[in-house]
């Protein structure tokens, strides 16, 4: 028996979907613990590009069993898109998918409201991904959002929707000066898509909990990434969920002391959608350069992603408040042509150096990043089938890597393939 949770370390993106794929291969159970279909986590297999953004990346693999916890926040309009895609795609998803009762639904004023307050904040907007997902885990937490378990009751999803709207209504039409949103379309729409779910409906903590104590191992896949947690990220500029460690065990419905190990996926470089400080950004032709090469554009909606260097102090924060036990480095491939390369060791602020992470805005946005410069090994390495095989300056660039951070790498990536991944050590 074993309980891995995998993260984000930097602001999502790093290559999460493709490690989970490949670390599901030693799971029975791989749990989805929070966000929603903002994720888009992506997994090569073959000459098939997969892209999931609420069933966990582990239905790839046959025989395992997904789990969509409580932490969630689910359209149910894209899982079952979702659902039918992967059965397009000959994926088995009917004996193989379960969906806790008390995870929260996204309805499409949710989505509205989220579009809304954005075009309404204009230069301030967050840039989310336009998904409900602020609006929902705002109902949630105001303790007035609508479960999975309501969904599938067409009595109670009536009586909450009912009382739901008259607030979501007067919002609209007096806030935002919108047309109203009708109760019997909304219900006949969201009852039908509940009838659909309901096979997959079970109690989560229960099934989860039960999987553990029966000696599965059991793998918690965490979405986004340690700089959106909206505890620990860069706020405002976050999502509205804890993609952090102990996200995985509110998200999940599991105590802490049943976690073995907690994997960091960490891109060789760093990446940001949507707004908000980044201080190693490279807004230059180099910049260009990693997004051509990295394919960075969001799995989501397609924004080209930010880029920019390693940020070890982002790094080393990550490592903290996670309690992370190993690295799966990604990416490293992408920095196979670059003359130069630089890591990020720590922060000018005010004149003083900063080797801790401060993330509060008024003082982030003020760093200014202090570089250690590496030479490029200007070798391919997708090629690479162990450590060994990395050129030299390439393994210097690794260990650097681990030395800021505190951590050690144990999988390393150097392609989108499931082919391209070795272990270390
Ligand atoms: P996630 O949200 O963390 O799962 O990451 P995304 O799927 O949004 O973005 C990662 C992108 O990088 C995807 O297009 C992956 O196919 C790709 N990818 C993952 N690992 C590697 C790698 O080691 N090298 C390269 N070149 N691409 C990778
Ligand atoms: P994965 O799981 C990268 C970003 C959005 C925006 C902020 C808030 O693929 O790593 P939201 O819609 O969540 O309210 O948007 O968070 N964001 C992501 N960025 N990867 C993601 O997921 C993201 N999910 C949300 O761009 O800046
Ligand atoms: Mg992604």
């Amino acid at each position: 028996m074993s309980v891995t949770v995998l993260i984000g370390t930097q602001w999502g993106d790093e290559g999460k979907g493709k490690i989970i794929d490949v670390l599901t291969e030693g799971s029975d159970v791989v749990v989805r613990y929070q966000g929603g279909n903002n994720a888009g986590h992506t997994v090569e297999i073959g000459s098939k590009k997969h892209v999931l953004h609420l069933i966990p990346s582990g239905i790839l693999r046959d025989g395992k069993i997904c789990v969509i916890g409580n932490g969630v926040v689910v359209d149910p309009r894209v899982l079952l898109e979702e659902i039918e895609e992967l059965k397009k795609n000959g994926v088995d998803v009917e004996n193989r998918l379960v969906i806790s009762e008390t995870a929260h639904v996204i309805f499409p004023y949710h989505r509205m409201l989220d579009k809304l307050k954005e075009g309404k904040k204009g230069v301030k907007k967050i840039g989310t991904t336009g998904r409900g997902i602020g609006p929902s885990y705002a109902d949630k937490y105001a303790r007035c959002g609508i479960r999975i378990s309501d969904l599938i009751c067409p009595e109670l999803l009536k009586h909450k929707l009912e009382e739901r709207l008259v607030d979501v209504n007067t919002i609209l039409t007096k806030v935002y000066e919108e047309n109203p949103v009708n109760l019997a379309d909304i219900f006949d729409e969201f009852a039908a898509y509940g009838q659909k779910i309901k096979k997959f409906v079970v109690s989560g903590y229960s099934f989860i909990n039960k999987a553990i104590s029966g000696g599965k191992n059991v793998l918690c896949e965490g979405a986004q990434g340690t700089l959106l947690d909206i505890d620990h990220g860069t706020y405002p500029y976050v999502t509205s969920s804890n993609p952090t460690a102990g996200g995985a065990c509110t998200g999940a419905g599991i105590g802490p002391t049943v976690i073995d190990k907690v994997v960091g996926v960490m891109k060789a470089y760093i990446t940001r959608v949507g707004e908000g400080p980044f201080p190693t950004e490279l807004d230059s032709a180099l910049g260009e350069k990693v997004r051509k090469t990295g394919g960075e554009y969001g799995a989501t909606t397609g924004r080209p992603r930010r880029c920019g260097w390693f940020d070890a102090v982002i790094g080393k924060y990550a490592v903290m408040i996670n309690a992370i036990s190993s690295l799966a480095i990604t990416k490293l491939d992408v920095l196979d042509s670059m003359d130069e390369i630089k890591i990020c060791t720590s922060y000018k602020y005010n004149g003083k150096v900063l080797e801790e992470f401060p993330p509060v805005l008024e003082v982030l946005k003020k760093c200014e990043p202090v570089y250690e410069s590496f030479k490029g090994w200007n070798k391919d390495t997708t090629q690479c089938k162990k450590y060994s095989d990395l050129p030299e300056r390439a393994q210097k660039y690794i260990k650097r890597i681990s030395e800021l951070v505190g951590s050690k790498p144990w999988i390393i990536s150097v392609g989108p393939k499931r082919s391209q991944t070795f272990f270390v050590g």
